[in-house]
């Protein structure tokens, strides 16, 4: 049976404790806005404060030093609203602060709470921008332009000085240049002898760059130094968007680019060889998005049971389709001094032709860890 106690409120900012209760098992805290959240008897031995109280946050023991049978003898709360627990096969109690545990609940409501939700958008998208003199000089505009590239997966910055090699010192605002065989940063011009379709004028339709990559490069950056007279607009699309509309109008075609990984490959004869297999369609472990790759121009005969072809194709079209839709796709004109970063995993992006006049881009990549990383510590620090 559980054992019921009546507290007094413990705060943890305007949510408080209501009453507690434990079997052996697990401990229940019902909170003031009707929430309950259980906590098991094992998890909350694994996670005493006193088990980790480096100031660095990391943890001095090994689950693998736990005692068999953890059990709850009692729990009390302080007067300063702590959370007082008697864990069997350890001497002393653990005491836990009433907001760590809200913070940490393993109810449904606060489990969704804590999940990545991205915001999800289409062509009637406002584009987020930040500007260059702000970002470069304030933490709170740096975090509110990161927050933009980490909610919606893209974000211009303008007013960026138009002159080579910038792309790589606005990376180096919040994390490291991913240098690849293309160089530390590569130029978008039109030449004569292209190596890659990016390198002439025609367009480009939406795509992530580089699936033939393992690990895919995650953040992708374009600065314009020159645009053309007319034409060579961007255009993005939110993968995501695209990605959770057709696995509501046709299942079916979602599950099998899930199930299914296609062969990437980019060649420069004798000199690269870039391989790599991957679906078009990627999740995580809990069924979300975790990234989409879709790339016409390096995409390689799909090795499938000839069977399956006819089905692949059908869900590689309709997705297809949906990434050039009008109503997801938001196009714009870069001036020079323009940049933008797109989640290479999830936003694609594309271009218009080009004719007259010069245009000049350079790109370079980069990782998200380092994007997340200072965001969340800006945004901890304010
Ligand atoms: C690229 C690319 C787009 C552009 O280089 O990856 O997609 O606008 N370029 O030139
Ligand atoms: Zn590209």
């Amino acid at each position: 049976m559980p054992t019921a106690l009546a507290v007094s409120p413990a705060v943890v900012d305007t949510v408080r404790i209501a009453a507690l209760a434990h079997t052996a098992d697990r401990l229940t805290i019902r909170w003031s806005d009707g929430r309950e959240s259980p906590y098991p008897a094992i998890w909350l031995a694994d996670n005493r404060p006193d088990r980790r109280d480096r100031p660095d946050g990391q943890r001095l023991f090994d689950a693998i030093d736990l005692p068999d049978g953890i059990a709850i003898g009692s729990v009390a709360v302080s007067a300063e609203g702590s959370v007082e627990i008697h864990l069997t096969g350890f001497d002393t109690p653990a005491r836990f602060d009433a907001a760590w545990l809200r913070a940490h609940a393993l109810d449904p409501a606060s489990r969704a709470e804590r999940r990545r939700r991205p915001v999800l958008w289409g062509s009637s998208l406002a584009l987020p921008a930040g500007d260059y003199a702000a970002v470069t000089s304030d933490g709170g505009a740096r975090a509110a332009w990161l927050r933009q590239a980490y909610d919606h997966g893209f974000s211009l910055l303008r007013g960026v000085p138009a002159e080579p090699g910038m792309v790589c010192m606005v990376v180096e605002l919040f994390g490291f240049v991913r240098e690849t065989n293309y160089g530390r940063l590569f130029d978008v011009v039109a030449v004569d002898k292209p190596q890659n379709l990016a390198f002439t004028a025609l367009s480009l339709g939406n795509h992530t760059d580089n699936p033939y990559r393992d690990p895919v490069p995650q953040l992708q950056l374009l600065h314009c130094l020159e645009a053309a007279a007319e034409g060579g607009e961007s255009v993005v699309v939110d993968g995501f968007a695209a990605a959770e509309r057709l696995r509501r109008e046709t299942p079916d075609a979602f599950a099998l680019l899930t199930r299914r990984a296609v062969p990437f490959r980019y060649v420069e004869p004798g000199k690269v060889d870039l391989r790599n297999r991957a679906p078009l369609i990627e999740l995580d472990a809990e069924g979300d998005l975790a990234a989409v790759r879709y790339n016409n121009r390096s995409i390689a005969p799909f090795d499938l049971d000839p069977d399956e072809v006819g089905p692949f194709y059908d869900a590689y079209r309709r997705f297809g389709r949906l990434l050039h839709d009008p109503g997801l796709t938001v196009g714009f004109r870069l001036a020079p001094g323009d940049l933008f970063i797109v989640d290479n995993q999830r936003v694609l992006h594309g271009r218009r032709g080009f004719s007259a006049g010069r245009r000049w881009l350079q790109g370079c990549y980069a990782d998200k860890d380092g994007l997340t990383s200072t965001l969340f510590s800006l945004e901890a620090a304010r």
